[in-house]
């Protein structure tokens, strides 16, 4: 099977989660990346039963609202009182612990604020993704624009490579500095203590709230992990 074969039938698999675990009437989080989108696709047969989406990008946002599926605003949603029982997003990089890498797609900070907000957060990979230590996907930081040179001095004194994403600005109008060249032993203290940088908005470190389910599509079927 092809990669993309692959994220297909992991899309359709969570596709089939929402319909069993999310009651009708209820919001589903939706996360960004081409797995997501082949999810958003899949929520487009099944958005009559939906009462709502919130969105971890923009550009999630504009295929959602193309399908004619509702997004709602993430303040609104929690000033409601609602809840938002599943959040489905893909990852660079997963471990069997479910920590990942995020941010490949420069979407991790509203990635990592829907994910704090959803009660279950179900990761749709295909098997490249799962990987025994954390790093050779170069790690994305968001970073205040002004601060891009001394979070990457302060970055490489922690050992790796940072190097900024030419070209790109995130949806909150940032930049993103890719750390290249680590192994992650300890993805959680690592998470902390780069959130300690002044000028970091967030980590691509999904490890002190990482996935709660793993729908991880191989070869030979899609298999189910959890935490
Ligand atoms: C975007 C992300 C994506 O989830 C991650 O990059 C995986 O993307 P894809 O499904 O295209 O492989 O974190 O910021």
């Amino acid at each position: 099977m092809t990669q993309d074969e692959l994220k297909q039938a992991v899309a359709r698999a969570a596709r089939d989660y929402v319909v069993s675990h999310v009651p009708e009437g209820a919001i589903v989080g939706v996360g960004t990346g081409s797995t997501a989108n082949l999810f958003i696709d899949e929520l487009a047969a099944i958005k009559g039963r939906l009462g709502g989406t919130v969105a971890s990008s923009e550009a999630s946002k504009k295929r959602l609202e193309g399908y004619g599926i509702e997004v709602l605003e993430l303040n609104a949603v929690v000033e409601a009182g609602r809840e938002i029982p599943v959040y489905v997003d893909g990852a660079d990089e997963i471990t069997a612990r479910l920590e990942m890498i995020k941010g490949g797609g420069a979407a991790l900070t509203r990635e990592k604020i829907v994910a704090a907000v959803a009660k279950t957060f179900v990761c749709v990979c295909d098997q490249s993704k799962l990987v025994q230590t954390l790093g050779t996907f170069p790690l994305p930081i968001e970073v205040i624009p002004m601060a891009c040179a001394q979070v990457a001095r302060a970055l490489g004194k922690l050992g790796g490579q940072p190097k900024l994403r030419a070209g790109v600005v995130t949806d909150n109008g940032n930049a993103i500095i890719d750390v290249h060249g680590l192994s992650i032993t300890d993805p959680a203290g690592l998470e902390t203590e780069l959130n300690q940088i002044v000028g970091v908005v967030t980590n691509g470190l999904f490890a002190r709230r990482g996935a709660d389910v793993l729908l991880l599509a191989t070869a030979e079927g899609v298999r189910t992990m959890t935490r």
